[in-house]
C-alpha cells in the first residue's frame, strides 16, 4: 500500500513538471522579470545607469523604446552589447519591455550646467528649433525621446553618432547636427543632462 501511494505521488508529480515545464513557453512573465533584470546591469537596479556611457530607460518614453529595440534587433540602430541582448526577444517581448520600462520613474541624476555650456546650448537650441520635436522641457513624446536629464556621456557619443551617420536612424538628426563641434556637442550634451523637470508623455 504504501508502494503504491508513494508510486502515485510519483506519478502525480512527474505529470506536474511536465505540465509546468510544457506551460514555460506560454508563460513570458517568468521570461519577462528575467529579462528585466538582466538589464540593470547596465541600465542601474533603480533607473540610475552603472555608468554614464549608458542610457536611462526608466521613464523613456514606450513608443520610442519599441522603436530603438526593434531598431536594433534589425540592425538598423548599430550596437553590438544590445544587438546581442535583444537577438532572442520577440515583438511581445519586446513590447514587454517597453511597456514596463516606460511606467517606471524617470531617476533624477545630478548633472550641472556650467553658464558657458548653457549659453552656447540655448544658441544651438533656439536657432535648430530642438524643442518643435523633442518638445518645451525636452519630455519628447511617442516616438521623440526625452532628453531631460539624459547621462552626459551618452547624449555626447550618441550625438557624433547621429553626426558621423554611425547612428542612422534618423536623417533629420544627422543632418540638425552635421556642423556641429564637438565642443557644440559637449554643450548641448551638458545643458540637456541638467534639466529636470521634464514630465515624461508616454
Ligand atoms: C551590457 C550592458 C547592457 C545591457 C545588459 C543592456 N543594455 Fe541597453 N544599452 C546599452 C548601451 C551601451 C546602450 C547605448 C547604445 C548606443 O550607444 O547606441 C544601450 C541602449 C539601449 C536603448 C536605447 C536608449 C536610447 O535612449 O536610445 C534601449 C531602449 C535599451 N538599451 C534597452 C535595454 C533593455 C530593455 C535591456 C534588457 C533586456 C538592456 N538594454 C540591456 C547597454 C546595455
Ligand atoms: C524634426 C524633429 C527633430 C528635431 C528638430 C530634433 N530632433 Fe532629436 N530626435 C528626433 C527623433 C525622431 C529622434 C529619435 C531617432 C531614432 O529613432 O533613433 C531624436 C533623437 C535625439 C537624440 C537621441 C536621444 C537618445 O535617447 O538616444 C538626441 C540626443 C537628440 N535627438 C537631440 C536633439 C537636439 C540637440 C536637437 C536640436 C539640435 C534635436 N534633437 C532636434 C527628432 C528631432
Amino acid at each position: 500500500m504504501a508502494q503504491a501511494s508513494s508510486l502515485g505521488q510519483t506519478i502525480t508529480v512527474t505529470g506536474l513538471t511536465l505540465l509546468l515545464a510544457a506551460c514555460s513557453p506560454a508563460t513570458p512573465s517568468t521570461n519577462l522579470a528575467e529579462a528585466i533584470q538582466s538589464c540593470a546591469a547596465c541600465h542601474g537596479e533603480n533607473g540610475v545607469p552603472t555608468d554614464p556611457t549608458m542610457p536611462v530607460i526608466w521613464g523613456q518614453n514606450r513608443g520610442y523604446l519599441l522603436n530603438q529595440l526593434h531598431d536594433f534587433k534589425i540592425g538598423h540602430r548599430k550596437n553590438e552589447i544590445m544587438a546581442s541582448i535583444v537577438e532572442p526577444l520577440s515583438r511581445t517581448d519586446m513590447e514587454a519591455l517597453a511597456t514596463h520600462f516606460a511606467q517606471q520613474k524617470w531617476p533624477a541624476i545630478d548633472q550641472a550646467v556650467d553658464a558657458k555650456s548653457e549659453q552656447v546650448a540655448i544658441n544651438i537650441i533656439d536657432t535648430k528649433q530642438c524643442t518643435a520635436c523633442h518638445h518645451d522641457r525636452f519630455q519628447g513624446d511617442t516616438i521623440r525621446p526625452r532628453l531631460a536629464g539624459q547621462t552626459v556621456d551618452y547624449l555626447l557619443k550618441t550625438m557624433q553618432d547621429f553626426r558621423s551617420h554611425e547612428r542612422g536612424t534618423s536623417l533629420a538628426m544627422s543632418s540638425l547636427l552635421r556642423d556641429e563641434s564637438d565642443e557644440d556637442l559637449k554643450s548641448l550634451a551638458t545643458y540637456m543632462a541638467s534639466k529636470k523637470d521634464a514630465i515624461a508623455q508616454k
